[in-house]
């Protein structure tokens, strides 16, 4: 974990500003609200992670400050990098962006890579296209590339097929791929989620080594809260396509305040814990997000509920300098009076 002086470190200036980004689809049934109002920032060089259950938010969020939500999708509010408006930009801009100034790494690299070319070809291209780099200084770059993130023998693997490699290796081609034009923000979208616990440790020491020695900010979307534990400065936790609880790595974990980021912590089996313990869920199950209930989307699950919360949408109130959190609850949460 970061020490707090690393983090304040990091200054305030936000490399990328997200304000009141809402998404919505349309289908069938009508509209289906995916991210509502969120506000974020990303600092340079910092990691943010950014947690939550399965359909919270955390992949439309990302896909719509790039430009790549589905067909049916429409992104609402502000997106800035560097200052710059990128949100609904333009296709040519966002084409330049992507792979450019910002870089994506998705949680199965084998649907971003053509089967039917090498790799070499495929990351060789990336330098042509952006850099305007011949094809030799191109293949002498990826080469640096690939031996960057610890592949052998990397001159011969640019011949190779992405079926080749193993899915470990394809994930550090992806990585490889991604930072060739040393982006400043690298997006990772369950970066290890497909991956065997060794390899997933060793993509994420890659991930920090990288962020260390470029300084490139990194958001690291996952539903493993031990991966954003081992790599995170700070942390967003998503419900229902809200920000619920924004703070640094070790308040969260050590102070959290919202009670659905206390049952996600404990849905984590703890090492330090008897195995014998029971892995506790949280009952019950998401919101349908083609209804938008006047209150917290978390009330119909949560212990702490009160007549209010299905009433009224708790603001986002800020704890402390760098904790956030949306909730109407004032009194302690069980796990906090447990001292758990
Ligand atoms: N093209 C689409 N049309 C309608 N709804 C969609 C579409 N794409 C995504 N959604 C919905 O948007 C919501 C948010 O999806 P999102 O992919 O951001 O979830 P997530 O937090 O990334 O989940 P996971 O952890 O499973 O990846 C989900 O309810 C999903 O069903
Ligand atoms: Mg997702």
């Amino acid at each position: 974990m970061r020490s707090t002086r690393r983090t304040a470190e990091l200054t305030a200036a936000a490399l990328l500003e997200i304000r009141a980004l809402s998404v919505q689809f349309s289908t069938g049934d009508g509209p289906v609200y995916a991210v509502n109002d969120l506000d974020l920032q990303v600092r340079r060089g910092e990691v943010l992670g950014m947690v939550g259950e399965s359909g919270s938010g955390k992949s439309q969020t990302w896909l719509a400050v790039l430009g790549l939500l589905a067909k049916n999708g429409h992104a609402e509010g502000s997106v800035r990098l560097d200052g710059e408006e990128i949100l609904n930009a333009p296709s040519r801009t966002l084409t330049r962006l992507r792979g450019n100034r910002v870089g994506m790494i998705f949680q199965d690299p084998m649907t971003a890579m053509n089967p039917f070319l090498t790799v070499g070809r495929q990351m060789t291209e990336v330098l042509q296209w952006h850099r305007g780099l011949s094809r030799r200084a191109a293949e002498a770059r990826c080469i640096e590339a690939l031996t960057a993130v610890h592949i052998t023998d990397a001159a011969r693997r640019l011949q190779m097929y992405p079926h080749e490699f193993s899915g470990g290796m394809r994930q550090r081609v992806m990585i490889a791929t991604a930072l060739l034009t040393e982006p400043q923000l690298l997006i990772c979208d369950e970066p290890t989620t497909a991956l065997d616990v060794t390899v997933q440790a060793q993509i994420l020491a890659l991930l920090d080594e990288l962020r260390q020695r470029h300084g490139t900010a990194i958001v690291l979307i996952t539903h493993d809260l031990g991966v954003v534990a081992q790599l995170a400065d700070r942390v967003v936790v998503m419900y229902a396509g809200r920000q619920v609880e924004t703070a640094e790595v070790h308040t969260l974990y050590g102070a959290y305040r919202h009670p659905y980021t206390e049952g996600l912590l404990r849905s984590v089996p703890r090492l330090d814990e008897a195995r014998a313990e029971r892995l506790a869920t949280i009952p019950g199950r998401p919101p349908d997000l083609a209804q938008r209930p006047p209150g917290c989307p978390f009330a119909p699950r949560c212990a702490y509920a009160a007549p209010i919360c299905a009433q009224q949408m708790p603001p986002l109130v800020a704890l402390g300098p760098e904790h956030l959190r949306a909730c109407h609850y004032g009194g302690a949460l069980k796990s906090e009076a447990r001292g758990a």
